[in-house]
């Protein structure tokens, strides 16, 4: 039996884009393993984790266990179970919305508070993904490429691919979807086709990613 771990970042209760690609490439991973998977799913934008819980798991870990309070207990607790979802799974779906240029709160907290585990921290004796596929589905409402206006102002992408890839050993692909907003933005009405082919195009690499590794780890 296969383990899928999916966290979802998005706020939107309905039409989130990081989702609904995430959705795709779940599905093929299931459909290929025929069933014979369990998904564990956190959706952190609609039930966030804890704010504060990041600092008070960190400070916990220079305390001895015995002595650590009942709310440092409760955010060590909260920190390893992230990171037993994480560690159990086979292959990781990081669903990340693009909002205000960087790394959405939502998705931070649940990092720092997954580094704090002894198994993904930057100590770590062997990377606790080494050898494992994560997929960093990424949704942003506007275009960000090269020669575009606001090329260089995506400071989200490169940090979530860096500690993925770096700090815990993933083989990291990137699934993007850009111009999300152009649907809804009138000064955005000459995009909508663009808008459309990177949906679809997405979709389409979600499915393709989604077959081609169900078919690695079932091998
Ligand atoms: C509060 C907020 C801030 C946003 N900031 C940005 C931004 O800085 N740049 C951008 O291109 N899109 C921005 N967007 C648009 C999102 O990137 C877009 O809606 C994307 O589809 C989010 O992923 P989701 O559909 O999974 O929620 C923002 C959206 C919201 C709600």
């Amino acid at each position: 039996m296969s383990t899928v771990f999916r966290l979802d970042a998005s706020i939107k209760p309905e039409g989130s884009v990081s989702r609904a690609v995430s959705e795709t490439l779940e599905n093929a991973i299931v459909a290929e393993l025929g069933g014979d998977v369990t998904v564990t799913t956190r959706s952190i934008g609609l039930n966030p984790l804890p704010s504060d819980a990041w600092a008070t798991a960190a400070f916990a870990g220079y305390v001895p266990a015995e002595q650590r309070t009942d709310e440092q207990n409760a955010a060590v607790a909260l920190a390893t179970e992230l990171a037993d979802e994480l560690a159990s799974a086979d292959v990781a779906i990081i669903g990340a919305p693009f909002y205000n240029w960087g790394v959405t709160q939502h998705l931070k907290t649940w990092f720092d508070l997954v580094l704090t585990d002894g198994r993904f921290g930057p100590g770590a004796e062997q990377p606790a993904g080494a050898g494992k596929s994560a997929f960093l589905v990424i949704a942003r409402g506007g275009g960000y490429g090269e020669g575009t206006p606001r090329f260089g102002w995506d400071h989200a992408t490169a940090w979530l691919k860096r500690v993925l890839e770096d700090v815990w050993g993933y083989e990291v692909t990137v699934i993007e979807a850009e111009l999300t907003l152009a649907e809804t933005t009138p000064a955005m009405a000459e995009l909508v086709d663009l808008a459309r082919k990177n949906l679809a195009d997405a979709h389409a690499a979600a499915e393709r990613h989604g077959k081609a590794v169900a078919s690695k780890i079932a091998a």
